[in-house]
């Protein structure tokens, strides 16, 4: 190493001279660079390529983003099987809206009826006998005579439930079956249930039957 140079007069600061500062401070001031200077124009290559890449990253969002749905990033969701869940009713809740809706104001919610009008279901050997007799009660409708435990009645009609002319209700399969399966399990009854593809075979051969009368019944096992 050689010895410091005490020429130098950033060094020295007290061997330094006037004419030397200054001439210091001149070739400063100088070579003081010029501020334009750091202005240039960004090269166009990478004016494009960053252009390139937002628009890129844009349609990538687009696409994939998913519009940021909460449920689309889910993690922990379960699969889902793409079809809607259908709450199947039991046939005695739904036959018991059923019942309340159509059969209370003559059958009671006693299933008695009214002594000489309206036959009761509880007991009754129509209700807890044969499906198809009972099923096409529902369809239907009945009147003219008809024995009821020992009783008989015919003043009043029953309405037809199924879609027949005149009749302002038409049931499907399933709410004559759950309607039926109520009442076959009401009041002390207790009878099988019936079903909707039962009340479905029954109301193809209907047209056979040419009106519901306690005679026509009697004829169907
Ligand atoms: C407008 C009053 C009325 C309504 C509503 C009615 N019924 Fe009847 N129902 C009768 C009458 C009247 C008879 C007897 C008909 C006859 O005399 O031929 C009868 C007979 C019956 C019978 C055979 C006899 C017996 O007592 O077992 C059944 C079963 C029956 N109805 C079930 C129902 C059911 C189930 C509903 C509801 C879906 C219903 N009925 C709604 C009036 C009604």
């Amino acid at each position: 190493m050689s010895a410091p140079d005490n020429q130098d007069p950033r060094l020295d600061q007290a061997a330094a001279s006037d004419a030397s500062l200054l001439a210091a401070h001149e070739k400063l001031l100088g070579t003081q660079p010029d501020e334009k200077a750091h202005y240039a124009l960004m090269p166009l290559v990478l004016l494009f390529a960053f252009s390139g890449l937002i628009f890129w990253a844009g349609s990538y969002l687009n696409r994939y983003s998913g519009h940021f749905d909460a449920k689309i990033f889910d993690e922990n969701a379960l699969p889902h099987s793409g079809a809607d869940v259908v709450v199947k009713l039991d046939p005695v809740v739904l036959g018991k809206k059923q019942y309340e809706a159509a059969c209370i104001t003559c059958h009671q919610a006693t299933g008695n009826g009214q002594p000489g009008v309206y036959p009761p279901l509880a007991g009754s050997e129509w209700v807890n006998g044969s499906e198809e007799r009972l099923i096409r009660i529902v369809l239907r409708g009945l009147k003219g005579k008809v024995l009821v435990m020992g009783a008989e009645y015919s003043t009043a009609a029953m309405p037809a439930f199924g879609q027949v002319a005149g009749s302002g209700y038409n049931w499907s399969d399933e709410k004559v079956a759950a309607v039926l399966t109520y009442v076959r399990q009401q009041w002390g009854n207790k009878s099988g249930l019936i079903s909707p593809e039962k009340v479905a075979e029954i109301r193809a051969k209907e047209a056979a039957m040419k009106e519901c009368t306690q005679e026509e019944l009697m004829k169907l096992p």
